[in-house]
Order: structure tokens, then C-alpha cells, then sequence
């Protein structure tokens, strides 16, 4: 179990799904926690139900602004800043065709942009700490081409790339980069998904991931039980990437 005693951390886009859960484990595990987003009522919401270890900011990751503002008001509350989570992100679901040039605009500058922001903003605060751990939230979608996702998966792919480039770069300031790449998880972006044995077929497990479950990955690569490990690719996803799957009715 990945202890994060005395941790401070930044969730991006935690006011709800997979933010949402792994700000309620970091609290578990004994961190400190700056919920982010967009989402006000949600993400106030959120925090009150945390007490003491949890405030909530709200904050666009596009805007670097708005980064300042939530790095600062996070230093205020806690006094440091050991972990940045960028989580937020959009989701959109398009034939490459049917794409505009607006909607890949759109979607990279939440997706990516807000991600490199993010690492820029946190920098004076996790060197003046010593280090930290940055850990990115990218998909199966940023691992392998995955149809009619060319906005997304573009955005996903780029956050990976970014990760390793990160972690060449900050490894000597002892700021580690990872990323994380969940598969189906049921979350509000993706509402059509159920969960439970069967509700996700066409992978080796069968079902569909909870956002609990990326939360316990997501705060073992923030804790000190991570140490050694930086501009690694972890997946979450019930087998999807591992290759080419065949359901039981087709073998
Ligand atoms: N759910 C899945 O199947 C799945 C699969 C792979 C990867 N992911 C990734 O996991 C992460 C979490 O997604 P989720 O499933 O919890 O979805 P979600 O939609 O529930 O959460 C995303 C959050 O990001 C916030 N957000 C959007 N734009 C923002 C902005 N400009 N500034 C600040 N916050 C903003 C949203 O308000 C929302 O609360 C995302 O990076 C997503 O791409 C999700």
C-alpha cells in the first residue's frame, strides 16, 4: 500500500471520476490535496467531504494564469507542493473526416497544452521541495491508434511523449514523470460504459476498469514506493494494450 504521509498534491480535473477517486485515496493515505477544475460546485462539493487535508481551486489548466493561482493558493494552505496529477482532460469520439481543425485545436490545448503548463507551473515549488512526482494521465488511446479517436488519441500520445521528455529533463532536479494509461473506466466522460464481470468483452478481463482502481496506480507512482521509477508507460487497463484479443464467441 503506497503510504503519502505528509505529501501535498495537485489534481487536475478532480472534481469528479478518476481525479475525484484518487483524491479521496491521496487523503486516505495521509496526503494533502488541492482539488482543481472547472467544475465548481462539484469540486467544493468534494473537498468539504475531505476536511482539513483537501481545497478545492478553481482553475482552467489551458490558462497558465489560473495555474499560478492554484500552485500559489495549494502553497498557502499546505505550505509545499510534492505531486502534480494532471488529470483534466476532454473527450471526443469522431471519424478523422468529420474532425474540424477547431475540435483537434480544442482538444490539444486541454489534453496537451494544459499538461505542459501544468509541469512549468509546479517546477519552483517541487525543486525548492527537494523534488516530486509529476504523474500523467494519458490512455490506451496514447499507447495505440484507436479508431475514430484522431483529436484524442493525438493529444494522448503527445502527453506520452511529453512524460519521457519530462523525465530526461527534471530526473537531475529528482522530479520523476510518469505516465498512466488507463483503458475503459466508468467516468462521467465516458457514460455509455457499465461495470461489473461481462461489461467489457472484448478484453482480457472482461469488464470495464473503476476509477478506484486507477486512483491505487496513480498514487503508488506519487509515493516514495516509486523512487526509482521515472518516464515509465503504465497501463491500467484490463489487458487491452497487451495485443490482439479474442473474445470467447469468436475463438
Ligand atoms: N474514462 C475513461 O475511459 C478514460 C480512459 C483513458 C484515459 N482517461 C483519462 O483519464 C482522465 C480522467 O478522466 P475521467 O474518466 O475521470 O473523466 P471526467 O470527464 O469524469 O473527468 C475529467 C475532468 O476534467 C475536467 N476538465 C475538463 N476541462 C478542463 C479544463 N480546461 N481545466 C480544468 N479541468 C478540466 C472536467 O471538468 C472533469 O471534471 C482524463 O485524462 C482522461 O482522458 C479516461
Amino acid at each position: 500500500m503506497a503510504e503519502l504521509n505528509g505529501k501535498v498534491a495537485l489534481i487536475t480535473g478532480a472534481a469528479r471520476g478518476q481525479g475525484a477517486a484518487e483524491a479521496r485515496l491521496f487523503v486516505e493515505r495521509g496526503a494533502k490535496v488541492i482539488i482543481t477544475d472547472v467544475l465548481e460546485a462539484e469540486g467544493k462539493e468534494l473537498a468539504e467531504s475531505l476536511g482539513e487535508a483537501a481545497i478545492f481551486v478553481r482553475h482552467d489548466v489551458t490558462d497558465t494564469e489560473s495555474w499560478d493561482a492554484a500552485v500559489a493558493a495549494g502553497i498557502s494552505a499546505f505550505g509545499r507542493l510534492d505531486v502534480l496529477v494532471n488529470n483534466a482532460a476532454i473527450y471526443l469520439m469522431k471519424p478523422l473526416v468529420e474532425t474540424s481543425s477547431e475540435e483537434l485545436e480544442r482538444i490539444l490545448k486541454v489534453n496537451l497544452l494544459g499538461a505542459f503548463n501544468g509541469i512549468k507551473a509546479v517546477l519552483p515549488a517541487m525543486t525548492a521541495a527537494g523534488g516530486g512526482s509529476i504523474v500523467n494521465i494519458s490512455s490506451q488511446a496514447g499507447l495505440e491508434g484507436l479508431m475514430n479517436h484522431s483529436a484524442y488519441g493525438s493529444s494522448k500520445w503527445g502527453l506520452r511523449g511529453l512524460s519521457k521528455i519530462a523525465a530526461l529533463e527534471l530526473g537531475p532536479s529528482q522530479i520523476r514523470v510518469n505516465s498512466v494509461h488507463p483503458g475503459p473506466i466508468a467516468t462521467p466522460m465516458v457514460p455509455y460504459l457499465t461495470t461489473g464481470p461481462g461489461s467489457f468483452p472484448t478484453l482480457p478481463l472482461e469488464r470495464s476498469g473503476l476509477p478506484e482502481e486507477v486512483a491505487e496506480l496513480v498514487a503508488f507512482l506519487a509515493s516514495d514506493a516509486a523512487a526509482y521509477i521515472t518516464g515509465a508507460e503504465v497501463t491500467v487497463d484490463g489487458g487491452l494494450a497487451a495485443g490482439k484479443f479474442i473474445p470467447r464467441n469468436m475463438q
